[in-house]
């Protein structure tokens, strides 16, 4: 894998058709699922790594973000990356740029109402990065719900040629969804933390069932994390998958998600709902069988 720190560089690489996997590094399975999708679906591969300061609004979360560029190379030479672009912070934002890319009227609810500011620090990298790498792909998790409705809705807006594509989670055995942050949970942490995806699977039950009322889906899945002990919940919110809107009635493609905190870790977690006519098809993502890489290696 050769590694590069420049936009032209990166761009002077790439042959054929370019996909780009955006990542804040220390990689698990789930980016490991993006990278091996960019792989089947283009001729270069370019993963970037670069922890974002403009999307965190904690202090704190951004200092001890994890991270280990050795360990993050090796996984991406094994994933078969052709580039790899780690850009300094003084290249990419040593100083605040004066320009920002907001998206207002996705942003006001779910993660942007708890998280002030991120989806503009988000939306900025990422326009960045389009404009820097000129990708034909660019792959996102569906983990990040509203970032990813976010990310189609500025590429449409500003006209980047890129075709934006969501993946599936890829959850631990147990269902607990993968994030670089699950390292931080202690054992009852971890166990605490299963209340978010049980709480999708009864809401998944309730759907399956016939429930489409968001209020009614919604309930489903706040009585079962208000249930669970040692969890501070934010929200359950179903929303629509195009514009990230809070919806009624599940009758187009949508999303419920939840986040809640568990001791110092935020945690957010996702079921999205497909809708073709009448039938509507949850993806709740992939299950791994054994433990994820993730806990070979705490920094
Ligand atoms: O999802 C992430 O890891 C980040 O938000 C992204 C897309 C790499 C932008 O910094």
């Amino acid at each position: 894998v050769i590694v590069v720190d420049t936009f032209a560089d990166a761009r002077a690489r790439g042959r054929g058709t370019v996909a780009v996997v955006p990542t804040m590094g220390f990689l698990h399975e789930g980016h490991l699922s993006l990278l091996e999708a960019a792989r089947h679906e283009s001729d270069t591969v370019t993963m970037t790594l670069y922890v974002n300061p403009l999307q965190f609004e904690e202090e704190q979360d951004l200092a001890r973000y994890p991270a280990d560029l050795d360990r993050d190379l090796a996984l991406a030479e094994a994933a078969g990356v052709d580039i790899v672009f780690a850009p300094t912070q003084e290249s990419m934002f040593g100083e605040r740029p004066a320009t920002i890319v907001d998206l207002p009227a996705l942003t006001s609810v779910m993660e942007g109402a708890f998280r002030p500011g991120h989806f503009a620090g988000v939306a900025t990298v990422v326009a960045k990065l389009f404009a820097g790498l000129q990708p034909d792909l660019a792959y996102f998790g569906r983990k990040d719900a509203q970032q990813l409705t976010v990310v189609r809705t500025l590429a449409a807006d500003l006209s980047f040629p890129v075709r934006v594509v969501g993946r599936p989670i890829v959850r631990e055995a147990d269902g607990l969804a993968l994030s670089s942050r699950n390292i931080f949970l202690d054992d009852e942490a971890r166990r605490r933390a299963l209340a978010l995806s049980d709480a999708l699977a009864v809401v998944v039950e309730s759907v399956a069932s016939g429930e489409r009322s968001a209020a009614a889906i919604e309930d489903v899945a706040r009585g079962r994390l208000d249930a669970a002990e040692g969890l501070n919940v934010e929200y359950a919110q179903l929303a629509s998958q195009d514009d990230a809107s809070l919806i009624e009635i599940l009758d187009r493609p949508a999303f419920l998600a939840v986040a809640a905190r568990v001791g110092p870790v935020r945690l957010i977690d996702n079921v999205h709902f497909d809708v073709d006519g009448d039938l509507v098809v949850a993806d709740t993502g992939v299950h791994l069988q054994e433990p994820s890489l993730l806990y070979e290696s705490r920094p």
